[in-house]
């Protein structure tokens, strides 16, 4: 399955999505042939313009396309399940930063900083459900369904994540981590880097 196909897979028939950096709505495109109404929203809108002419005639009814900085859901809209998807942690965090609204289900997948996006949801109220590592294209893809709630999380669960159903792929990615990080720190010098990278790697290697 790619990357798109395993969000719509952990998207119920029943559910309202907004997709906020939709690029070519493939992600939209997909729920509207299973029936499912969504949202399409991007920051440009020559590149809204370029994804309305994707939709198949007979899938239009199910998207509705909108042009504007992160979410761009209308007041009376709600009970939106929120996807985020190819975008670095740090911009997700803006934009959850940024808005007032809250969301009972959040899917998101970034290739970078992981443990600062489960600490900082954390923050913003929302912890994980479940966690799958997708691999496409060789490259390993992290996606995080989080909702509502408070916990605590241990070192190790902010490195790795929790509930991950594909534990497999886990074992590989975190084994392709060490080598990195172990390659990484062979051409640093600064001693809290290192340590910082040792540390990591000791929880990797707990976990592969
Ligand atoms: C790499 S594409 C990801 C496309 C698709 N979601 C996927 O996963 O394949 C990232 C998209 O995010 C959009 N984007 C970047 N910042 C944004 C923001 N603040 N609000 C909305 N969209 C944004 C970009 O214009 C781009 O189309």
């Amino acid at each position: 399955m790619t990357r798109l196909e395993k969000i719509s897979s952990y998207i119920n028939n029943d559910e309202l999505v907004l997709d906020v950096g939709c690029d070519q709505a493939l992600l939209s495109i997909m729920l509207a042939k299973r029936g499912i109404f969504s949202i399409a929203s991007d920051l440009r809108e020559n590149i809204i313009k370029k994804a309305q002419k994707n939709v198949p005639e007979d899938l239009k009814k199910y998207i509705t396309f909108r042009v504007g900085d992160g979410i761009t859901l209308n007041s009376d809209e709600t009970n939106y399940t929120l996807v985020m998807s190819g975008m670095g942690s740090y911009l997700i965090l803006k934009i959850l930063n940024s808005t007032p609204r809250k969301f009972k289900k959040i899917i998101t997948i970034s290739n970078n900083n992981h443990d600062i996006l489960r600490k900082n949801m954390l923050d913003l109220g929302y912890i994980i459900d479940k966690e799958e590592i997708i691999k496409e294209k060789n490259k390993y893809y992290n996606l995080i369904i989080f909702k509502e709630g408070k916990t605590e999380y241990t070192k190790e669960e902010l490195l790795i994540g929790k509930n991950h159903q594909n534990v497999r792929l886990l074992k590989e990615k975190n084994k392709f981590l060490i080598d990195k990080y172990e390659k990484i720190i062979k051409n640093i010098s600064k001693q809290t880097e290192i340590e910082e990278l040792e540390e990591k790697i000791n929880i990797l290697k707990q976990n592969i």
